[in-house]
């Protein structure tokens, strides 16, 4: 047993502020060791993504107690019993991702384009991979999200939820890797697929959204356009480089029309919006989560009569063993520079504040950093 430190949700649904109602109570928690194809993981850096706050407001609903957490980076400081996964050894810094994979179902078959079909069930379930609850907290179970509980000092995780990056990509960096990159960043290399002289739009400009931004921006010749509601984010997207943005009416004003839109904010309106950006023959691509009972309205003469389509994209499509050393070769070449999407460094303790600044639209990536 390790004694850690870790933000759990208590109860779903708690009033805003969240820095009153405090929905996240930081506490003492007992993990116990890795089990065969398990990892201890001393947690470095954890970033805060709106799916985390989509489990405080109950917009995806999971098990309650739950150690949040789902994008973060850190040490191997054990490696369960049995053959090593993956080749990785205690020291290591590897990336948490937020789907393990159990690479026999025939999901994990498609090369990244389906969610594993008992990774995802275990999601579901609040445990790891092999079903199993490492976290105790009064000797009661915590769940784990989804595989990673990465907002605490140390993390059990199932080997395939890390991918081994190199001593030089800062905690941060890797971090970010895992979910905002990995999401946003995917979508761009694994469904876009954008050819020089294109342009890509991209919708809803938090972590994810700018992962999208910044992966397109590395290729040459490729345009992007970057839309959101709020004037501060088109602000930090011109920061990034990014030389149109405009609101989601300025755009449909403008007759923005693109071959590839991405939509990013996890709300049907945004996804309404990037179906009418999207130009004949194009592809809308949507990878935000909105509640599982939200509806869109779509025409479908207009996808047919236009030749459009459209793709949803869990996780970027990636697979990440595969993924991860191409998004850290293009931060290497200075052509991705994610340290670029963190917006503030944060302590574990002000976990509450953070989630209202990201409900409050502010921020685009918040990252803990553990000492
Ligand atoms: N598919 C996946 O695997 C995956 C992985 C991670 C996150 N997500 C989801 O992606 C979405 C984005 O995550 P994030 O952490 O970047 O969120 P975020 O809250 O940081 O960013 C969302 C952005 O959308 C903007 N926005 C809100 N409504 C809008 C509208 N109608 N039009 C345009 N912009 C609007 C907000 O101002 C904000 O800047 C969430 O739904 C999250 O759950 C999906
Ligand atoms: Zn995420
Ligand atoms: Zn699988």
């Amino acid at each position: 047993m390790v004694a850690i430190r870790g933000a759990v949700l208590e109860r779903i649904g708690a009033p805003r502020p969240y820095a009153r109602s405090r929905p996240l109570a930081v506490s003492g928690l007992d993990l116990a060791p890795p089990g065969p194809g398990e990892l201890l993981v001393r947690v470095e850096a954890a970033g805060v993504c709106h799916s985390d706050l989509s489990v405080v407001d109950g917009n995806r609903v999971r098990p309650v107690p739950m150690l949040l957490g789902h994008e973060a980076a850190g040490i191997v400081e054990a490696v369960g019993a049995g053959p090593a996964i993956g080749g990785i050894a205690v020291g290591q810094r590897v990336v948490l991702t937020f789907l393990p994979r159990c690479g026999q179902c025939p999901a994990c078959a498609t090369g990244g384009l389906t969610p594993c079909e008992p990774g995802s069930a275990a999601n579901g379930a609040g445990t790891l991979l092999g079903g199993d609850i490492r976290l105790r907290r009064a000797g009661q179970p915590v769940h784990h999200h989804l595989g990673v509980s990465g907002f605490a000092t140390h993390a059990v995780v199932s080997a395939t939820s890390a991918v081994p990056v190199p001593d030089d990509v800062p905690p941060s960096v890797a971090a970010l890797l895992g979910c905002a990159v990995l999401t946003g960043g995917g979508a761009v290399i694994n469904v876009a697929r954008p050819a020089a002289g294109q342009t890509v739009v991209v919708v809803g400009l938090g972590g994810v959204g700018m992962a999208a931004v910044l992966t397109v921006l590395a290729h040459d010749g490729v345009d992007v356009i970057a839309i959101d509601q709020l004037p501060e984010k088109l602000a930090a997207a011109s920061g990034l480089g990014v030389q149109r943005t405009y609101t989601p009416q300025q755009a449909l004003d403008a007759g923005v029309r693109a071959p590839m839109v991405i939509e990013a904010v996890g709300h049907p309106a945004a996804l309404q919006t990037a179906i009418e950006l999207t130009a004949p023959g194009g592809r809308t691509i949507t990878v935000g989560l909105p509640p599982p009972d939200a509806r869109i309205s779509v025409s479908p003469l207009g996808l047919v009569a236009e030749g459009r389509s459209l793709i949803g994209s869990y996780l970027g499509s990636t697979v990440p063993a595969r993924d991860i050393p191409r998004f850290v070769a293009l931060w290497r070449a200075g052509k991705l520079p994610v340290q670029q999407l963190v917006s503030s460094t944060i302590a574990l303790d002000d976990i509450n504040e953070a989630m209202d600044r990201l409900a409050d639209g502010g921020a685009v990536r918040q990252v803990i950093t553990f000492d």
